[in-house]
């Protein structure tokens, strides 16, 4: 019919709608701390406990996108299956695993900001998953372009320092301890957050593989939500500690 959009078109509009919330986030987030982990306070509303709304959250990304996923034309073929299963791969781990590392603290997230991170992981799950299994088209020799090749390194790269930083943090209390001391040793002698840095890492990395929109939309939302708190939490480790390693930077070894 004359003037009815079509998903291609459709699909577009909503990765430029991701996009535009990243730059929403960004200048947002340079004002306003989400106030979860180190800056939950109250006056947010009704909150749910850490663990939960993390399980919560996270799940549409595995959920969500497996089913986008298998609906698709393409579903069944080689390089959608190989990107199904590193986007699998990330996230069955961030979802059901990561919230079990966390020590019990007793903190909770707001259930506004879990309602926005469930709303945006639905998003991203259909732009990135219809992308792979039906929109995109990826002959099998992808598999061995540069492009591919590039991304699944940065990709494992960025997860492996992801989940390296993660685990020094979690390390850092025992069980029953709730309060916060500086991480030392490897990465962190250069950066602050190096959790942040591998997880933009491993963003850009999708994008790269799947040389899609969609995908560089999430890198580019990664890191729009996670420079912000990068500096926020750097600021806020030289405030807390007085002895905070002066050379150390809040994201980017060296830079910033
Ligand atoms: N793709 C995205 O846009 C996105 C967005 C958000 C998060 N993430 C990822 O999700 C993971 C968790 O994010 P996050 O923001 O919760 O990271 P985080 O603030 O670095 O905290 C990670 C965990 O370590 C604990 N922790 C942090 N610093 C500590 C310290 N100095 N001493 C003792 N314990 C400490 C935290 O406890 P508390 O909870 O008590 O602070 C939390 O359980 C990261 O891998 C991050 O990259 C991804």
């Amino acid at each position: 019919m004359p003037g009815q959009i079509g998903e291609p078109q459709l699909h577009f509009w909503l990765v430029l709608l991701v996009f535009a919330l990243a730059a929403q986030t960004f200048i947002l987030l340079l004002w306003v701390n989400a106030p979860y982990g180190r800056f939950a306070r109250d006056g947010w509303g009704p909150t749910i406990p850490a663990r939960a709304a993390w399980i919560l959250f996270e799940s549409p990304a595995v959920v969500v996108f497996t089913c986008v996923y298998f609906a698709g034309d393409q579903a069944f073929t080689l390089v959608p299956l190989v990107l199904l299963g590193a986007w699998l791969f990330h996230y069955l781990v961030r979802t059901l695993v990561f919230p079990f590392r966390m020590r019990e603290t007793g903190k909770r997230v707001p259930a506004v900001i879990v309602a926005m991170a469930i709303l945006f992981n639905v998003l991203n799950a259909y732009i990135n998953a219809r992308w792979i299994s039906h929109l995109g088209s990826y002959a099998d020799d992808w598999l061995v372009s540069l492009p591919f090749l590039a991304g699944l390194t940065l990709f494992a790269s960025g997860w492996l320092l992801n989940q390296h930083a993660d685990r020094v943090l979690l390390r850092l209390r025992k069980p029953g301890e709730t309060h916060y001391s500086i991480p030392r040793g490897g990465i962190y002698r250069y950066v602050s957050c190096p959790n942040y840095l591998g997880e933009i890492i491993e963003w850009t990395g999708w994008a790269v593989m799947t040389w899609s929109l969609a995908g560089l939309a999430f890198a580019v939302f990664t890191a729009a939500n996670l420079l912000p708190r990068a500096l926020a939490t750097h600021r806020w480790y030289r405030k807390q500690f007085p002895d905070y390693p002066s050379g150390r930077r809040a994201i980017i070894p060296f830079l910033v």
